[in-house]
C-alpha cells in the first residue's frame, strides 16, 4: 500500500526550501523502497491568495486523509493588513488544532561541525542533544476570549486567555515523559507557577504523571530562569517539556545553540503518531527570494517524518548521516558560515545532501 505525504510549501522560503526537501524525500523514497505519493496544496498567504482562506476546507480534508504532512512555513509583509482572522498564521494554528497535534517535539541538537557557527563558546555548546517537548494546540495560542475592544473612555483594549485543562497537560506530560524514558530519564517541566493559575495545575498534573515513571528525574523550572540557564548551561537539560507560547520562544532561543534557526526541524503529532512535520523557523521573509534560506531544518524534518510516521529508522538515520556528511565537506548556507568554509546556496545545500544521500 502506498502511503500518501502532503506537501504544504507555503509563504516567503517555504517554496525554496521545500523544492530541496522533496528532492532528497524522492531520493529517499526510491533509495529505501518507502513507496510514498506525494501531493501538493496551499497553506497560509498562498492559500488565502488561492482560496480567499489561509487553510481551506478541501486542503484540510487532503491533511487529514494523508498518512503525513509536510510543511514549510507561513506568512509575510503582503498579508500583514487582512483581517487578522485571515492571516496565514491562523491557517497553521487551524491545521494543527484539527489535526490534533498537540506533541511538538524539537530537538536541538549541534552538529560538531558547527562549534564556531554558534554564538555560544564551544565548550558552552559542544555535544549539546536537547529536545523541547511544546504543548502545540492548547494555551494563550488558542484560549478565548481572544479580542479586542473599545473602553468605555475610548481607549482600545485587547485580550488574550492562557487556559490548560488537566487533560491537556496530562498528554503532553505522557510525551515527555516517554521521551526521557527512551534517552536519558531526565525531564525538566518549564512553567511560570509562581505567577499564572494554569501553570499551577500544569505543575500539579506533571507531578501526578511522574508517578508512573519512578525512573525519570523531574525538575521544574519558571521559564524566566529556563531562558537564563538555557544560554548559561544548556547542557544540564535533556527533555524539556512546556507549554505553547514558552515552548515556541524556549526553542527559537535553542536554535541559536546550535548555529542557527535554520538547523530545527521538528514533528507535531497526535495521540496516534500521526504527524506534521516542519522546520521551527518562519516564512524569513527578509529573506525570501534570495535562494539562500538554508534548507537543512526542512531536510532534517523529513528524516523526523520517516522516523515517527513510518518507523523508517534506516531511512531516517541516512538522511542525517547525508546532512553531515555535506557540513564535514564545509559547505555553509549563510546563517551558519564561519571561517574556512564554503558559501553555498539552497539549492546548492539540497543538492549536495541528495549527492551525499544517493552515495551512502
Ligand atoms: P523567522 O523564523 O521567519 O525569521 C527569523 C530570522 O531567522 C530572520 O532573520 C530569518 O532570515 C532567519 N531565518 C529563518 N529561517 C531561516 C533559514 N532557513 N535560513 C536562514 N535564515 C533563516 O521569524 P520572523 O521573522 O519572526 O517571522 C516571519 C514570518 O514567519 C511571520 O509572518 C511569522 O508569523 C511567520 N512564522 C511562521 C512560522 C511557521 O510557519 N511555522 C513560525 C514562525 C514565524
Ligand atoms: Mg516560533
Amino acid at each position: 500500500m502506498s502511503k500518501q505525504i502532503l506537501i504544504l510549501p507555503g509563504d516567503g522560503i517555504g517554496p525554496e526550501i521545500m523544492a530541496e526537501a522533496v528532492k532528497v524525500l524522492e531520493v529517499a523514497n526510491s533509495k529505501f523502497n518507502l513507496g510514498f505519493e506525494l501531493s501538493f496544496d496551499d497553506l497560509g498567504g498562498a492559500a488565502y491568495d488561492r482560496y480567499g482562506v489561509p487553510l481551506a476546507d478541501e486542503t484540510l480534508e487532503r491533511a487529514r486523509a494523508a498518512d503525513a504532512i509536510l510543511l514549510g512555513a507561513v506568512g509575510g509583509p503582503k498579508w500583514d493588513t487582512i483581517d487578522p482572522a485571515l492571516r496565514p498564521e491562523r491557517g497553521l494554528l487551524k491545521i494543527r488544532s484539527e489535526l490534533g497535534l498537540f506533541g511538538n517535539l524539537r530537538p536541538a541538537i549541534l552538529y560538531p561541525q558547527l562549534a564556531q557557527a554558534s554564538t555560544l563558546k564551544p565548550e558552552v555548546v559542544s555535544g549539546l542533544d536537547i529536545l523541547i517537548v511544546r504543548e502545540l494546540t492548547g494555551g494563550i495560542y488558542f484560549g478565548k476570549p481572544r479580542e479586542r475592544t473599545t473602553l468605555e473612555n475610548g481607549e482600545r483594549m485587547a485580550f488574550d486567555t492562557l487556559p490548560y485543562s488537566e487533560s491537556e497537560v496530562r498528554r503532553i506530560a505522557k510525551v515527555g515523559f516517554d521521551m526521557a524514558m527512551v534517552r536519558n530519564k531526565k525531564l525538566c517541566s518549564v512553567d511560570k507557577a509562581n505567577v499564572l493559575a494554569s501553570s499551577q495545575l500544569w505543575r500539579e498534573v506533571v507531578e501526578e504523571v511522574a508517578k508512573d515513571y519512578p525512573e525519570v528525574e523531574l525538575s521544574h523550572m519558571y521559564v524566566d530562569n529556563a531562558a537564563m540557564q538555557l544560554v548559561r548551561a544548556p547542557k544540564q537539560f535533556d527533555v524539556m517539556v512546556t507549554d505553547n507560547m514558552f515552548g515556541d520562544i524556549l526553542s527559537d532561543q535553542a536554535s541559536m545553540l546550535t548555529g542557527s534557526i535554520g538547523m530545527l526541524p521538528s514533528a507535531s503529532l497526535d495521540v496516534n503518531n500521526k504527524g506534521m512535520y516542519e522546520p521551527c523557523h518562519g516564512s524569513a521573509p527578509d529573506i525570501a527570494g534570495q535562494g539562500i534560506a538554508n534548507p537543512l531544518a526542512t531536510i532534517l524534518s523529513v528524516s523526523m517524518m520517516l522516523r515517527y510516521s513510518f518507523a523508517q529508522v534506516a531511512a531516517a538515520d541516512a538522511i542525517e548521516q547525508a546532512v553531515s556528511q555535506v557540513l564535514d565537506q564545509g559547505l555553509r548556507t549563510g546563517d551558519i558560515l564561519s571561517e574556512g568554509c564554503r558559501k553555498v546556496g539552497t539549492v546548492e545545500m539540497g543538492d549536495a545532501v541528495v549527492a551525499a544521500l544517493k552515495n551512502l
